[in-house]
């Protein structure tokens, strides 16, 4: 027998002792979460196609509308990941410090796409941005994990934010806020508080796709729809549509991390003596929870899901309790899968992304910025196995 036909056998038996042992092989961007039931697996796998659906006039989208369906945007590796769509947020800073979400105008989201119909009793190709407002460009993240993320605690964020920097390490991170108080963890400015109201707000934001509970198709701009432009009767999904999408996204697991390689871990040890791990916390643990696969699971994500600032460089727009400057931790789980980085995509590799870390991050770029080119390598290959 010839070496590699030897290798190939060795290689083969070992496959066959897994698969006999029953080890459980890493989940494939798009896979679900180990665990659930039949009946959330099945909720998972009806919710599939109506992520994927994509609607027309006919079903629902518009009038207004930055895309046909959830993925369209959230596109590569498969269903639920990240993608090359890109939206705009504005918001208005006021003279007394109130961040002005633009609701009564249409914001804090402006939609890129209109129906022919609005097209043709408007005149317009998108909706217009008042005078006066500060924009932000916002890439599509993927939602790989975020059912897990919606499962930590709020308590574990109020334990992790240190406002007023009382332990002096430069870094303070506050916890995100709706409009309501409530304390908020998604979206780049951790807006909204649980991850069911971001799935259904996305209907209505992202599609014109009105839902039981975000029945209003809104307006163009804070001017109304003009009659007859979206005959069809509010909502446009049904709560079981609805329902069906949300445990898609929840149930869909956390990339798995690639097999580490021995420089990898000494990257990763370096990862938090130059302090990134102060924000990018590597794990969090949920708590209770109504699926136990979600339930008291460690989920290494790599975010504290605070708000920090990143310095005037990176700044765009306030929204809720963020200011302009601020942002929540990107959690890094999937960052392999990324091409380009940060809220707005403005960089095209990861050491670009670190490089433009300003704010309660300098202190830890400029410790990057000074590690020999071997320590370097280590953390850069820590940074591709997530
Ligand atoms: C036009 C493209 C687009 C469409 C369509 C879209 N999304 Fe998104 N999605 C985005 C962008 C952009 C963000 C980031 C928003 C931000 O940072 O504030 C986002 C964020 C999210 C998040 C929060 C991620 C985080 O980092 O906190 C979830 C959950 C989500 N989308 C689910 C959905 C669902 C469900 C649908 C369909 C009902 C959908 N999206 C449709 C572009 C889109
Ligand atoms: C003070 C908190 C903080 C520290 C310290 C920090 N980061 Fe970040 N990091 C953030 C925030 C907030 C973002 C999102 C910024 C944005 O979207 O503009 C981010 C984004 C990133 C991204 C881009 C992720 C993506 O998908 O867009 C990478 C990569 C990254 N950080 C790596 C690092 C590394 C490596 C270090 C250590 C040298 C580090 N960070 C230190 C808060 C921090």
């Amino acid at each position: 027998m010839s070496r590699t036909s030897t290798f190939a056998t060795s290689l083969f038996l070992l496959a066959a002792a897994f698969v006999v042992a029953g080890c459980p092989k890493p989940p494939e961007p798009g896979d679900p979460i180990d665990g659930l039931t039949d009946e959330q697996r099945q909720m998972f796998e009806d919710g599939r196609p109506i992520f994927e659906r994509t609607f027309n006039p006919e079903t629902g989208l518009g009038p207004l509308f930055n895309a046909a369906s959830c993925a369209s945007c959230h596109a590569e590796e498969a269903s639920g990941g990240a993608g090359a769509i890109s939206e705009i947020h504005a918001s208005e800073e006021l003279p007394n410090g109130f961040c002005d979400p633009l609701a009564d105008k249409g914001g804090p989201v402006y939609q890129q796409q209109v129906t022919q119909a609005l097209r043709d009793a408007l005149g317009i190709d998108s909706e217009p941005i008042p005078d006066g407002a500060s924009q932000g460009t916002r890439t599509t993240p993927d939602v790989f994990g975020f059912g897990l993320l919606d499962a930590v605690p709020n308590e574990t964020l109020l334990e992790m934010a240190d406002p007023d920097d009382e332990d002096g390490d430069g870094i303070s991170g506050r916890v995100g806020r709706f409009f309501d108080g409530r304390i908020a963890r998604f979206g780049r400015k951790a807006l909204i508080p649980t991850l069911a109201e971001f799935n259904e707000g996305a209907f209505q934001i992202e599609q014109g796709v009105t839902t039981p509970n975000v029945p209003d198709e809104g307006t163009v701009g804070g001017d109304p729809i003009p009659d007859g432009v979206d005959p069809l009767p509010e909502p446009e999904v049904t709560a079981e549509e609805v329902a069906a999408v949300d445990a898609f996204v929840r149930f869909l697991a956390p990339p798995a991390r690639e097999r580490v390689s021995g420089p990898a871990e000494r990257g990763e040890r370096l990862f938090g003596q130059i302090g990134c791990a102060a924000c990018h916390v590597p794990t969090l643990r949920t708590g209770d929870n109504p699926v136990d696969a979600l339930a008291d699971k460690e989920v290494r994500a790599y975010t504290d899901l605070l708000l920090h600032d990143m310095g005037p460089e990176l700044a765009d727009i306030c929204l809720g309790a963020a200011t302009a400057s601020e942002f929540r931790t990107e959690p890094l789980m999937g960052l392999r899968f990324m091409n380009r980085f940060l809220h707005d995509g403005r960089a095209s590799s990861i050491e670009e992304a670190i490089n433009l870390h300003g704010g309660e991050a300098e202190r830890s770029r400029n410790a990057f910025q000074g590690l020999s080119p071997t320590d370097r390598r280590a953390l850069m290959e820590f940074l591709n196995s997530l």
